[in-house]
């Protein structure tokens, strides 16, 4: 089994369905409202787990209501949570729009995440023994750089989603296997609005890129191959919440079995696209079985 660890955030998503979203300065009435555990970190977590990966989660909860729920939600899982610390205070909250197309917008506020500035002992050691360190950027930067300069001095394949996007240290570039950013993301990362004049310039930082392109599939590119785009199963997508996620910890499971980077793309593509046919994050993410039947 593939051994991943996932340095990252939990957040409860608030989700509010609606038609249309807003218009600055406009208020709609919407659908529907849900409470679903999500955060970038968790939602890789739940999506590796489910996928078939053995994963330990390090992070923090608040002392609330909604840090009992995420915890629980990891545990069942199959998440290792032991390093997941409480912290006080609330936990992370992600206020998320979807609308009838399943497209979204979300302000994340950070609660119990923004605590996690520096790893200790147990964190540095549970992440020299995973495959994989799986990163984002909702925890502060400069314990995102620890992991990840721990995780690759140790030679543990490090793998960033750069999101919410924001300028990267060279600190982290050089500490980066993989980066994941969809394309809105490579764009401010490199300047270049066209995916794969952005993953060219994104080579210059880190040796391999994915450019997830939404229903479009995913650009792959590395220093010493062609570029190659692989499209996505078509589906209609009801909401969008965690695709990226859930690609993620797919492909993270995937690429730690040692498949063939395409196989392991179009693999996780299948998982992404499952979840995107259901509402919410953790709440739509396939079992590997349900992706090896797609
Ligand atoms: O990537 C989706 C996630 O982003 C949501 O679950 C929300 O919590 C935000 O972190």
């Amino acid at each position: 089994m593939t051994a991943i660890a996932v340095l990252g955030s939990t957040n409860m998503d608030l989700v509010a369905y609606v038609a249309r979203a807003p218009e600055r300065g406009e208020t709609v009435t919407g659908r529907e409202f849900r409470t679903i555990p999500g955060g970038k970190g968790a939602n890789q977590a739940i999506a590796a787990a489910r996928a078939g990966g053995e994963v330990l989660m390090i992070g923090a909860v608040g002392d609330d209501a909604y840090g009992t729920r995420l915890r629980a939600e990891l545990e069942h899982a199959g998440v290792e949570t032991d390093l997941l610390h409480t912290a006080e205070g609330p936990s992370g909250t992600a206020h998320i729009v979807v609308d009838d197309t399943g497209a979204n917008a979300i302000v994340v506020i950070p609660g119990a995440n923004g605590t996690v500035h520096t790893l200790g002992h147990g964190e540095m050691a549970a992440i020299a023994e995973a495959d994989l360190l799986l990163l984002q950027l909702e925890l502060p930067l400069p314990a995102v750089v620890e992991g990840a300069r721990m995780a690759h001095a140790q030679g543990v394949r490090t793998i960033l989603t750069p999101s919410p996007v924001q300028p990267l240290p060279d600190e982290l570039f050089d500490n980066v296997d993989l980066l994941i950013p969809n394309e809105h993301e490579a764009a401010a990362l490199s300047g270049k609005t066209e995916p794969h004049a952005a993953a060219e310039i994104l080579l210059r930082h880190v040796p391999e890129v994915v450019v997830t392109l939404g229903s479009k599939g995913c650009l792959y590119a590395a220093r010493d191959s062609e570029t190659i785009h692989f499209p996505a199963p078509e589906v209609t997508a009801v909401d969008t919440t965690g695709a990226g996620d859930t690609f993620v910890g797919a492909l993270a499971v995937a690429l730690g079995e040692g498949r063939a980077v395409p196989e392991a793309l179009a693999w996780a593509s299948i998982a992404a696209a499952l979840c995107v046919q259901k509402p919410g994050a953790s709440t739509s993410m396939p079992y590997r079985s349900e992706i090896d039947a797609a």
